[in-house]
């Protein structure tokens, strides 16, 4: 199993500490949570917090972008450093160009899906994403219990991967913990994204170790 630990439940007033805790880690990916108070009714950080993170993390970036009109801003993402630029389906009116301007810009592209967004909706682009982000909770805020229907939906996206012949990695966000994970690795996930899970515990390398093993 890979792991992407979500910043958004770090210690803001001790960023630096919070991603040199991850570089020194076994974490896969450092995920980034990007929300404008528009696509989603919260705000958290932007391009300068990126940025900054950039330049001291060891990891891939995996920036997750829960905002409108994401195709506006694959330049700014990239010039931060992202190694992965993650697009809302629900905010994309031309999800096939964005995807390509993603690509072009040297980035891998994934796309992420709501709760009640159905599967079917990647049919015709599942085989030009290198991941798919299911959201196991509803976006916008950090600490909230798994929606289980993500487990017949991660199911579902496994199917559709191997009938496609897509590479898309499944990447799961939102309530997962040492419980929920388990039950997302046998639905066929390969990537956790965990906020409160490691950021909240006195030890977080043992959390992150923990995802990783199951
Ligand atoms: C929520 C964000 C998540 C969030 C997950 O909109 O996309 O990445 O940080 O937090 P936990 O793991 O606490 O549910
Ligand atoms: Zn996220």
């Amino acid at each position: 199993m890979e792991v992407s630990p979500s910043l958004l439940a770090a210690d803001f007033l001790n960023l630096r500490k919070e991603v040199e805790m991850i570089n020194d880690s076994h974490a896969d990916y450092l995920h980034l949570d990007v929300m404008d108070g528009v696509f989603v009714p919260n705000i958290s950080f932007g391009f300068s917090v990126l940025d900054a993170v950039g330049k001291i993390c060891s990891k891939p970036m995996d920036v997750h972008l829960m905002i409108v009109e994401p195709d506006k801003w694959v330049a700014q993402v990239r010039d931060c450093g992202a190694y992965l630029m993650n697009v809302h389906v629900e905010s994309c009116k031309h999800l096939h160009s964005t995807i390509q301007h993603i690509h072009q810009a040297g980035m891998k592209a994934g796309v992420t899906l709501n709760p009640s967004t159905p599967v079917v909706m990647l049919n015709d682009i599942i085989q030009d994403l290198d991941l798919v982000l299911l959201m196991s909770v509803n976006p916008g805020f950090g600490g909230q219990p798994f929606i289980r229907h993500t487990l017949e939906k991660t199911r579902r996206l496994r199917r559709l991967i191997e009938e496609s012949g897509s590479h898309a990695k499944i990447q799961i966000d939102g309530g997962v913990n040492d419980r929920t994970g388990a039950e997302l690795a046998e639905a066929g996930a390969d990537i956790l994204v965990a906020g409160s899970y490691v950021f909240g515990s006195s030890n977080p390398h043992e959390r992150i170790d923990i995802l990783k093993n199951l």
